[in-house]
Formats: structure tokens, C-alpha cells, sequence
């Protein structure tokens, strides 16, 4: 198989990592792609530097084996705490979903006040204020973790008052702040956008991280000559550490479309 034919790999500490993978079968239509969700060991945003690391290696490894030509960490926990050493290890491209994120962010801003939301990992890595000020030190960085988002979205609670309750909680410190963007630093948070609307108000713009790891991998096949030239649409295949009882509801919520197959890896 000629390189550009092989399957863009892109992995998440469960099934959040599915709108990321909408995001570029949306923008990539003929691309492949083949999944990793470790759902056994989800979630990742309350585990310890060390067992992040270890998981991003491996699930890293498992795409390899899979014969990838590029890697996304669609994971912020990941991409925030393991990616920048990890990624160094590997002679393919591997994005992480927090570098155009955070550049996004620095693009839009007019008032140079930016709101950073994520799980506790995420936020306490201090990773998406590092980045936003590599590229512009004078933009203020408010961040915030919003632990409750991630099983209220899996609950199916997204567009519930109980979600505005705990969205108007979490962000009323940043909107205090007067931010005028707020990168959605979490697979889960996409699900939450009317929620989040409704609580920061419409004057606040939203960065979706996996509209934009999406530009960034359409820029990383073109720059690599590795984008795929063909009409036909792609095809996506499913992998997951553990396939719990509810898996198939919530993962087609996250895609947006019926999934056909998933497979065990072990
Ligand atoms: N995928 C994680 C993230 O984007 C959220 C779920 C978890 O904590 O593992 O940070």
C-alpha cells in the first residue's frame, strides 16, 4: 500500500475522541481512518503524569501496528501532558489536539483575554497558557477544569438544566475575568456548546479543539504529501480496550452517524 493510501490513526482515553474524528471526516472525506479508544482505562483527566505517559505510549503503539501514516492525540489530557515528549520517540507526524487549539484562540481574540477550560490534568499542566503565550505573551490566560462536564455529557445531560447549573458554576469566573474566547479543551465539550453558549452569552467566542486539530492534519498531509487523491469516500474502523454495555449510544452521539463494527484489542 502506497503511503497516501494508508489510515490517518487518531486515539482518545475513550469515546470523546469520536468528535474529532467527525470533525475530519468532515473536512477529509477520503481519507481512512482507524480509531483507538482505550475505554477500559478511561478516563485519563483525574490519573497521575505517569500513568498518562504510559498510556499515550501505548495507544500510540496500537495505531502502529495498525500501519498509520500520521497520529492524532484527540485526548487534550494527553496532548497536554505526554505528547511533546512522547511524540519525539516516533518517526511519523503526531498532532495533539492542544496546539491549534490554543493558537486558535490567540488568532480570534480581540481583547487578548482567553478562557482555557479542561479536565483537572489538563488545567493543572499549565500547557495551553505555555502555548498561548509562545505566540503571543501579552494575551491573559484564565483557566478553569469543569470535572462534571465529562460524565454529564456522558450521561446524555448535555442540554439539561443541571448542565447550565454546573456551566454557569464553572464559567461565571471567567466571564467575570471578561475573556472574549474560550477553547473547549475537553473531547466532551463540542457536545456541551448550546449549554456553554447559553451560560458565558454570545459575545464569547468558542474554540472547538477538533474543528481545529482538523486544519492542522489537513495542513500535515499536504505539507508531507500525504493526503489521499481520491474521490472515493474513506472508510473508519473501530477499536476500543473495552466495549462497555452502553458504548454504542454514546459513541454515535460523539460521531454524529451509525457506527457498523467495533473491535476488542485484546
Ligand atoms: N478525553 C479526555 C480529554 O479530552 C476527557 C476524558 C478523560 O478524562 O479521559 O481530556
Amino acid at each position: 500500500m502506497g503511503l497516501k493510501e494508508k489510515p490517518i490513526g487518531i486515539f482518545d482515553s475513550g469515546v470523546g475522541g469520536l468528535t474529532v474524528v467527525r470533525a475530519v471526516r468532515k473536512a477529509l472525506k477520503s481519507e481512512d481512518i482507524v480509531y483507538f479508544g482505550d475505554t477500559a482505562r478511561v478516563p485519563y483527566g483525574t490519573k497521575s503524569r505517569d500513568a498518562i505517559m504510559k498510556f499515550a505510549g501505548e495507544d500510540i503503539e496500537f495505531l502502529l501496528s495498525q500501519d498509520v501514516k500520521v497520529i492524532i492525540a484527540a485526548c487534550n489530557t494527553v496532548s497536554a501532558i505526554a505528547l511533546e515528549e512522547v511524540s519525539v520517540l516516533y518517526d511519523l507526524p503526531i498532532i495533539g489536539v492542544l496546539q491549534p487549539g490554543a493558537r486558535a484562540s490567540c488568532r480570534i481574540t480581540r481583547n487578548k483575554r482567553v478562557g482555557i477550560i479542561g479536565t483537572s490534568a489538563t488545567i493543572s499542566s499549565g500547557a495551553y497558557t505555555e502555548n498561548i503565550r509562545k505566540v503571543d505573551p501579552c494575551i491573559k490566560v484564565f483557566t478553569g477544569a469543569c470535572p462534571l462536564f465529562v460524565p454529564i455529557v456522558e450521561e446524555g445531560w448535555e442540554d439539561t438544566e443541571l448542565a447550565l447549573l454546573a456551566a454557569r458554576q464553572y464559567l461565571s469566573p471567567l466571564v467575570a475575568n471578561e475573556i472574549d474566547t474560550l477553547v473547549l479543551g475537553c473531547t466532551h465539550y463540542p457536545l456541551l456548546k448550546n449549554t456553554i453558549k447559553a451560560a458565558v452569552g454570545k459575545n464569547i467566542g468558542l474554540i472547538d479543539s477538533a474543528e481545529a486539530v482538523s486544519k492542522l492534519l489537513e495542513e500535515t498531509l499536504k505539507k508531507e504529501n500525504l493526503l489521499r487523491d481520491t474521490e472515493n469516500k474513506g472508510n473508519s474502523k473501530f477499536y476500543l480496550s473495552d466495549i462497555p454495555p452502553n458504548f454504542i449510544g454514546l459513541a454515535e452521539r460523539f460521531l454524529g452517524e451509525p457506527i457498523k463494527h467495533v473491535e476488542r484489542t485484546y
